[in-house]
Formats: structure tokens, C-alpha cells, sequence
């Protein structure tokens, strides 16, 4: 609306009611179709006392068509907000507003319709006044994005997709706790983040049981993924066990191989900057209490071959090409059988110059033997039954409520630590595998995820690998829903991990990345959310978004992105 059109709407209101001399809170009342009866109480003389802001509406919206925006997809619609509301304009874009009025106007008695919309802009020098009996009141023009809609029915309230419509006259609110279902905020969940709105904040809690269908959380250099994991996993370690499915909450494992020691505070309190912030959203401070800082390193922790299943041995090497799969788990499976006629042990370096040797009949071709050669003598054995070293075994790990940071950063090049990272994955794949009713849930967090999983492996297999360990790893996400056994991987880019991991979890986190994802961030964060998304630059300044509820929503459909704001703890 222009400042000359909104001047006049305003002159207009003010002859209609200067006879009455009204305050220009009835005003606003008699605008929105006179669908909102003064539940102030009146004063003397049938006026109503004076206060700023009735029912505290922060503006409103006068009968009048939706547009649409061809650019984004979306419908919008102008409006008011009073200005001595907004104290802080260049903060509202994005704000998440709700507005509200009556289904049927001439009903005092009549159910609210609630709308949940956000601010896409308030033009700041607009400010059009009025005055009437010492009160004055400022707006600005604003536009409004409209999302969701709730409408009473005969079983209740219903929260759908607005249905593009001509709306009637709205009051403008910021949102409440109980406005969180129709913004397709959780209600319930790990607390770990807020979204400012006007005053108030409202939490952004993640559901826990989400977690276990997997999450995606990526952002540039230094983008606060590391901080919100670690914002995860003091939430997760401090919740009331009530709170989670069958009351056990989940053993958190964080694959660390960046070496900074970025989650070794995990088992101190924050320092004392952020507690305020912390608590004022109920996210814990003190330290983790059950945590374990697991170093895998000769000397120190290793991993047991004995402890992966024959078939499994063949996801490791990357050397090891399609087609001689089938032999080397075949001599896999002799060389276990082997070991448990004889009651022994499976052991790394014995399993490996068994298979060099080719001791077992396995009847392949010169070519095919050599790439099992290859394969034997891959450097990811090593991680495996390294000599003086503490076996790390599922049982110290899976334990309801313990954080444990797994670091494989000091296991020497790329290869070993990620083999290291694959142990993990596996072992706890076997595990759920095995006892499908394993009663601990898992959430294994891997973090500068690219290391484990790059979108492209060097080397003669290079292309089969990526495909063969895109299909595990997507096995093992389906199986994990059901076993609660949830991923979380944390990189810079989509596109710096294997091709589709990006796109399969059904929570995914954005912090801000380059312009040239919009496409990717469009795609997956439903609205045409790329240019929402890179308004906040800076580092810590989040957006969440989940994709779909646990009950099955259609992916998108009941969850537009957000835009959030985590704490800091580190
Ligand atoms: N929510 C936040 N609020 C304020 N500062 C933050 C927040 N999150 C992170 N930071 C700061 O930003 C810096 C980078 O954060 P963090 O290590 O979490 O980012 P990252 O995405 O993991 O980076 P990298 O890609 O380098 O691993 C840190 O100095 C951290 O203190
Ligand atoms: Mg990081």
C-alpha cells in the first residue's frame, strides 16, 4: 500500500468515526469487519480505557485481495502494523505472525479462523499517524506472506494450507505457545533453538523420535553446525527419560576426525556468557553426565574385525570393484567359519593375508584375484585389532543417555579414519540387525561428513564404490527407522557427500550457504526459501526446517521452512 493510499484509508476511518470520537483502537475494531467485539472492558461513557494494544494485536489487515508472487509461489497480502510495536523494523522479515478474526463477523460468540503468515516486508517510511483524544498510533505499511490456516470445525480445529481466498479483515498477533501446531512448529522434542517473535520467543524443539528417521545439517565454513550438534547433544543428554519413546533416551555417538577437540567440553558447563540464554530456553549448561571421549588410536582404543559380519568386511576397501564382490565375501565368510570351527577369534591381520594369499578354493580369474589382493591389503584393515589397544565395542557405546565422542582423527590418512567411521556405521547396523528390538535407541552423528562419505572416491572403482556405498548407506537409514538407529550428518555443501544422502533425511538443518544451492534449498525447504534463506549471514543465525511430521506428512506439504536462531555454547 502506498503512503498516500494508506493516508487516505486512514482520513476515511477518521471521518467515519470522528462523530464518535472513538480511540483509534475501536477504529481498528470496526476496520476488521467489525469481526472482533472489545474484549477490553469499557470504561465510563461506553469508551474504552486506554491501551495500546487490544488483544495484543500488533496490526491489522483490512477486507482486501490476495496476491499472488509468480516468483516464489506464494500468496501475499498487505497490511498494517502499528508502529510502537516494532521496535526494531529491519528485524521483522521473516517474523512469523498470526492473524485472526471471526468465521462469522455478525457472531460475538463465533470461533476465531487463525492464519499463520510471515512478514516478506515493512516499508520503514511509510509511517502514516493518527490522533484522536491524546492517542496517537503510527503504521507502517507490511506484507505478508500467508502459509497455513486453522479453521474451527465440528471435531475440533483443523490446521491445512491456506486456501487462496479474499480475506476478510484480520488482526495481526505475534504467535503464542498455542499457535506452534500451525506454524508446523513441534511442540514437543529436544530443545535447540528459538525463533524471535516481536517479544516473545518461541522454542524450536526437534522431535526425538524424528531423529531416528535421520538429519542433514549443512552450511558453509564456520556456519555453527559443530555448535548445534553440540547444542543436540546436552539437550539430548539432559532430557527427562519420560520424554523419550519407552522412557530410554538415546545413546549419542559423535564421529569426530577434525581433531579440533571441538566436542571434548561436552563434559564441562558453558561458560558462564551464554548460560542466561541457555536457560531462558531450557537448554542445559552443566555437563553432559554420562560422557565418554574415545580416542581410536594404536595404543589407545581400536575396533574388532570380530565384531563386523563377513558380508560387511566388503563395504570397507574401496579398492574392491563390483565384480570380484561376490568372491571376496564368499572367502570372507570360509576364512569366519574357519575361525569359529577352531574357536578362535576373527582377527584383522590374519583375515587379511588369508584373503591375500588366497589360501581359500575360490576359483576366480587372474584379474579377479589381484583385486582381491588389493583389496586385502587396503589400509582400512588397520583400524582393526591394532596391537595394545582397547577393543571399542558396541556394548560401551550403547548405553541409554551417554554422549560418547568417538575420535578418529589421530588414526593416520583419510582411509583409516574413514574405515573408522564405517566401523561405527556397521556395528551398529549389525546390532539392529541382530535384535531388531535392541531397546537402546542410537543417534550416530557424523560430522564433516564429506571425510566419511565424499561425493566422489579417487581411484579405478571410484564411481562403482560411490554407488555401492550410497545403496548401504540408504539400506541402512530404511532399516534404521524402524530400530531406532538415526543418523545425523553434518557437512559444508549437499553436494560434498555422496550423491542423494543429501535428500534423505527427513530433517534437514540449513545454516547459510552460497547462492548457488538456492536451487538445492528451494527443492528442499519447500517455499522458494533460497532468498529467505541467505538474509542471515551470520554465523550462528540458523534456519530449521523438517520436512515432514513422524506421522508420515507429505514430505514439505505441512512444514515450510523456518527461520531460527540457535544458542551458542562453545
Ligand atoms: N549459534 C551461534 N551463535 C553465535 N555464534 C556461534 C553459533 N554457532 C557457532 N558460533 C560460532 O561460530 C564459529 C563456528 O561455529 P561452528 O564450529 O559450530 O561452525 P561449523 O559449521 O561447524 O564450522 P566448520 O565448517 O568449520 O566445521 C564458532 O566460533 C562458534 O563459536
Ligand atoms: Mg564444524
Amino acid at each position: 500500500m502506498t503512503l498516500d493510499k494508506l493516508r487516505s484509508e486512514d482520513n476515511r476511518l477518521a471521518t467515519e468515526f470522528d462523530d464518535s470520537a472513538l480511540e483509534m483502537d475501536a477504529v481498528v475494531d470496526t476496520v476488521l469487519s467489525e469481526s472482533l467485539p472489545p474484549r477490553r472492558p469499557v470504561g465510563p461513557h461506553g469508551r474504552h480505557p486506554k491501551q495500546s494494544s487490544p488483544d495484543n494485536s500488533i496490526g491489522h489487515i483490512h477486507p482486501s485481495p490476495v496476491t499472488m508472487n509468480a516468483g516464489r509461489g506464494t500468496y501475499e497480502i498487505d497490511g498494517t502494523l502499528f508502529h510502537d510495536e516494532i521496535r526494531a523494523v529491519p528485524v521483522l522479515k521473516d517474523s512469523p505472525v498470526i492473524l485472526t478474526a471471526r468465521v462469522d463477523p455478525t457472531d460475538p460468540l463465533s470461533d476465531s479462523i487463525r492464519v499463520y503468515a510471515r512478514i516478506v516486508g515493512v516499508t520503514v517510511d511509510q509511517v502514516s499517524t493518527i490522533e484522536r483524544n491524546s492517542v496517537t498510533r503510527q503504521y507502517v505499511a507490511a506484507r505478508f506472506e500467508i502459509v497455513r490456516e486453522c479453521v474451527p470445525t465440528p471435531n475440533g480445529p483443523r490446521v491445512q494450507l491456506w486456501t487462496p481466498k479474499t480475506m476478510g479483515g484480520f488482526r495481526v498477533h505475534w504467535p503464542h505457545e498455542r499457535d506452534l501446531e500451525l506454524m508446523g512448529y513441534p511442540r514437543e522434542g529436544v530443545e535447540l533453538g528459538w525463533q524471535r517473535a516481536g517479544g516473545s520467543l518461541l522454542k524450536y524443539r526437534l522431535p526425538t523420535e524424528a531423529l531416528y528417521r535421520s538429519a542433514f545439517v549443512v552450511g558453509g565454513m564456520g556456519g555453527g553446525k559443530t555448535n548445534l550438534i553440540s547444542v543436540l547433544a546436552r539437550s539430548l543428554a539432559h532430557k527427562d527419560p519420560n520424554n523419550f519413546a519407552n522412557g530410554i533416551p538415546p545413546a549419542v555417538v559423535i564421529l569426530d576426525a577434525e581433531g579440533r577437540d571441538e566436542y571434548a567440553d561436552l563434559n564441562a558447563d558453558v561458560s558462564g556468557s551464554f548460560r542466561p540464554e541457555l536457560d531462558s530456553l531450557g537448554i542445559p549448561w552443566t555437563a553432559v553426565p554420562d560422557f565418554a571421549y574415545i580416542k581410536v588410536a594404536p595404543g589407545e582404543w581400536t575396533f574388532r574385525l570380530n565384531d563386523i559380519t563377513p558380508q560387511d568386511t566388503a563395504i570397507f576397501p574401496a579398492t574392491l570393484p563390483s565384480k570380484s564382490e561376490r568372491a571376496w565375501k564368499f572367502g570372507a565368510e570360509q576364512y569366519w567359519r574357519r575361525a569359529a570351527s577352531a574357536h578362535r577369534q576373527v582377527v584383522a591381520r590374519e583375515f587379511t593375508s588369508a584373503m591375500a594369499s588366497a589360501v581359500m578354493p575360490l576359483g576366480v580369474n587372474s584379474a579377479m584375484r589381484n583385486a582381491l589382493i588389493r583389496a586385502a591389503q587396503d589400509t582400512c584393515w588397520e583400524v582393526f585389532d591394532m596391537p595394545n589397544s582397547r577393543p571399542l565395542t558396541v556394548t560401551d557405546l550403547l548405553v541409554p543417555g551417554r554422549v560418547s565422542v568417538v575420535d578418529v582423527s589421530r588414526l593416520d590418512g583419510l582411509d583409516r579414519q574413514r574405515a573408522g567411521g564405517l566401523a561405527l556405521l556397521t556395528m551398529f547396523d549389525i546390532v539392529k540387525r541382530a535384535e531388531p528390538q535392541n531397546p537402546c535407541p542410537v543417534l550416530l552423528v557424523i560430522d564433516e561428513a564429506t571425510r566419511l562419505v565424499p561425493a566422489t572416491f579417487a581411484g579405478m572403482s571410484g564411481k562403482e564404490y560411490s554407488e555401492k556405498m550410497g545403496t548401504w548407506l540408504a539400506d541402512i537409514l530404511h532399516r534404521g527407522r524402524r530400530a531406532r538407529y538415526g543418523l545425523l550428518v553434518a557437512t559444508q555443501y549437499p553436494d560434498d557427500v555422496l550423491s542423494g544422502l543429501a535428500d534423505q533425511p527427513q530433517t534437514k538443518i540449513s545454516f547459510t550457504l552460497p547462492p548457488k544451492y538456492d536451487r538445492w534449498l528451494g527443492a528442499n525447504f519447500v517455499t522458494a526459501a533460497g532468498s529467505t534463506l541467505r538474509a542471515g549471514g551470520t554465523a550462528g543465525l540458523g534456519f530449521v526446517h523438517r520436512t515432514s511430521r513422524v506421522d508420515g506428512d507429505p514430505i514439505g506439504a505441512a512444514h515450510p521452512a523456518t527461520l531460527v536462531q540457535f544458542p551458542q555454547v562453545r
